[in-house]
């Protein structure tokens, strides 16, 4: 009568242990994949040959094709002639009616004011949104600092809900980093 029942706690116990290693391989596969991914992003931004609007486009694209639930990726730029106005900048994906959004309006208005990172998962569920798409299900805006002062901002969209992870925001934190000197 026992040993049945600790057998099964044993083929529990190793279950766990496996799914356990299984997650930090795909975890470790996974931070590879964003360290290559940091690598090409750096090289672009080194280029002497490309323009500033050249390499955020470039960027854009990268992120576009290499992460799947990455739909929509762009810049938004604070406008110096206006007065706490965002302008969109280079970007990849469907044309978008909102070129140019007000601190404080929308998710990308929110994280230029708070000059902090602003995961949605569920659009749906945001007071303060403004639509693009229908399609678009989840958002992810980072900011770009350059010496702490809030300069543009990375936006990326994605057709399906619940898409964003901690990873994203850690890689696309590290590029905003690395696109801080450009402005
Ligand atoms: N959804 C954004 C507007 C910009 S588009 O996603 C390109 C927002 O709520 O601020």
């Amino acid at each position: 009568m026992f040993i049945p029942f600790f057998r099964e706690q044993l083929n529990l116990r190793f279950e766990r242990q496996i799914a356990t290693l299984q997650q930090q391989e795909m975890n470790i596969s996974i931070f590879e994949d964003y360290r290559v991914l940091l690598g090409s992003i750096k090289k672009t931004i080194d280029n002497p040959n490309k323009s500033r609007d050249e390499k955020l486009q470039n960027i854009c694209q990268y992120l576009a094709d290499q992460i799947d639930v990455f739909d929509w990726v762009g810049f938004y730029l604070v406008d110096p002639d206006a007065d706490r106005e965002l302008i969109l900048g280079p970007y990849v994906g469907e044309e978008t009616e909102h070129t140019r959004i007000p601190f404080g309006t929308g998710i990308c208005g929110q994280a230029a004011e708070t000059n902090e990172t602003y995961m949605v998962q569920d659009v749906d569920q945001e007071d303060n949104y403004l639509a693009c798409s229908i399609h678009v299900k989840a958002e992810i805006v980072v900011p770009v600092k350059k010496n702490g002062e809030f300069v543009a901002e990375l936006d990326i969209d994605s057709h399906t809900k619940d898409s964003m992870t901690d990873e994203h925001r850690q890689l696309l934190e590290e590029i905003c980093d690395l696109v801080a000197p450009l402005f």
